[in-house]
């Protein structure tokens, strides 16, 4: 049997209905704070993240996807959607638009090479926005804001908001520096990518997996110290907005962010949930004002953010949060016979297209079996096409929880299952006291008013 590959995951049944629910909430939001939906490839020239993302970082030197096709281009698989967006941004001139900042959001898959575990997948799936054209602080607190409330919207609770500032280029050259000065006389007792890291990228010996809780690192230099006195004002004023719009944060030094395009603000939202176990940051972004000059575009202060949705996910189970997701068909058609079926061809269509939610039969069950077919799918309505009631231009509809049944002219039918579904009535709520379907009433089927059809008839 072939299976999956490794890092991969199959989403379908309720799950895959989750995911979809995640991505109306992101779309609906993103609406609210009028960012433009953006695809850009899923693959690009390498060089795109290898000078976008950066030499220094994990997701270009070791988890790249990369690979010659077939007219011996180098090829990448994106890892992250920034870069991509950057140089859509340039290479369609978005920046001459006179409809400035440009506000984009994406949602698509984004592939990584890494060591598969809980929370770190090779192929996963982010959504993310981008504003291109703005320096204001006031933009990078609407970026938290709407991660935030985004979150918030789901129905997530237990977050938590970490910000810090890398400062402006000063600053963060006198950080580096001070850095280098640090690590230097311990850097035998760094790992070896961090032996590395020290020449070329020091900040991300701060963001290194493997001597996390090494001692060294916890007393390393923080970057607030070594931020200008313009970098400084800057960080404030994000931090004014974010309590103008009552968004509670925490300011952390220690985040530093695993790309190399950041400067000034950058922060990443925590799941704090018990259960996540170690990757438990649910989306990170910050403000990247040099990456659109460094891919041969001008000089454009842009600002961003990512979230995986796997992660987002599992913070809705583990927080237990109800998901509003449809599990349930307005009305499921049966039918005996061929006439009866082609009638359901006909009247499936013709009732999807007035905007119901309606199933039939495809593999040829007996009428009992369609019954029960109804029950797993929820039937609101239930209606057995048969031939006598078509000739009449009639069908007999029933509710299938009061068990009520009504004879409708096909006429109406879009009238009546439209006033049924739309009055209020909970169709939802199941107040059915049987146990597993069976029947104890002392009745059939037709007389127990349980709400649920059932296959024995006592
Ligand atoms: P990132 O921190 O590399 O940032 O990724 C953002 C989020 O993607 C993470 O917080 C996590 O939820 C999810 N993620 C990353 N890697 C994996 C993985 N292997 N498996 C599952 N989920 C993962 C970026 O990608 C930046 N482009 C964010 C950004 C946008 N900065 C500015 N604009």
């Amino acid at each position: 049997m072939i299976q999956r590959q490794k890092g991969c995951n199959d989403i379908y049944g309720r799950e895959a209905k989750v995911w979809k629910y995640i991505d109306t909430v992101i779309d609906a939001m993103m609406e609210k704070y009028n960012y433009n939906y953006i695809r850009t490839p899923i693959f690009e020239a390498t060089e795109l993240f290898h000078r976008g993302v950066g030499e220094t970082t994990d997701i270009v030197t070791k988890e790249s996807y990369d690979f010659e096709d077939k007219g011996g281009r180098k090829i990448t698989l994106r890892p992250e959607g920034t870069a991509g967006v950057v140089r859509c941004f340039i290479e369609n001139k978005m920046f001459g638009d006179p409809n400035q900042p440009v506000k984009v959001y994406y949602n698509g898959t984004m592939y990584r090479y890494e060591r598969p575990q809980s929370g770190r997948d090779r192929e996963l799936t982010q959504f993310g926005m981008e504003i291109l054209g703005s320096n204001d602080p006031l933009s990078d607190a609407e970026i938290i804001s709407a991660a935030v409330n985004i979150y918030k919207m789901l129905g997530l609770k237990e977050i938590k908001v970490n910000i810090n500032s890398l400062g402006d280029t000063e600053s963060r050259d006198n950080y580096r520096k001070a850095l280098v000065d640090y690590f230097k006389p311990h850097i035998n007792e760094l790992c070896e990518d961090c032996q590395e890291r020290l020449d070329k990228n020091p900040l991300r010996i701060l963001d290194c997996k493997v001597d996390a809780e090494n001692e060294i690192l916890k007393k390393a230099p923080k970057t607030l110290d070594y931020l200008n006195e313009e970098s400084r004002d800057r960080f404030e004023k994000v931090q004014e907005y974010l309590e103008i719009m009552q968004i509670d944060y925490t300011i952390n030094p220690n985040i530093v962010r695993g790309l190399d395009y950041y400067n000034h603000t950058v922060f990443e939202i925590e799941a704090k949930v018990e259960g996540f176990g170690s990757n438990n940051v649910l989306g990170g972004g910050g403000r990247y004002n040099g990456l659109v000059n460094q891919l041969d575009g001008p000089e454009t202060p842009c600002v961003g953010f990512a979230s995986g949705i796997g992660r987002l996910v599992k913070a809705l189970e583990l927080e237990k949060v109800e998901v509003p997701i449809v599990d349930s068909v307005d009305l499921f058609l049966m039918y005996v016979n061929e006439d009866e079926k082609k009638y359901a061809a006909y009247l499936t269509q013709e009732l999807r297209l007035a905007g119901f939610i309606v199933d039939t039969e495809y593999t040829g069950r007996a009428l009992k079996g369609q019954f029960k077919q109804a029950d797993r799918l929820n039937a609101k309505f239930t209606c057995v096409l048969n031939s006598e009631d078509l000739d009449n231009n009639e069908v007999k509809i029933k509710n299938n929880k009061t068990r009520e049944e009504e004879i409708i002219s096909l006429d109406a039918l879009i009238y009546y299952l439209d006033e049924k579904l739309n009055s209020g009535e909970d169709f939802e709520e199941d107040d059915c006291d049987c146990e597993d379907h069976e029947c104890k009433c002392g009745h059939n089927h037709e007389h127990c008013g349980c709400g649920h059809h059932h296959e024995e008839e006592v």
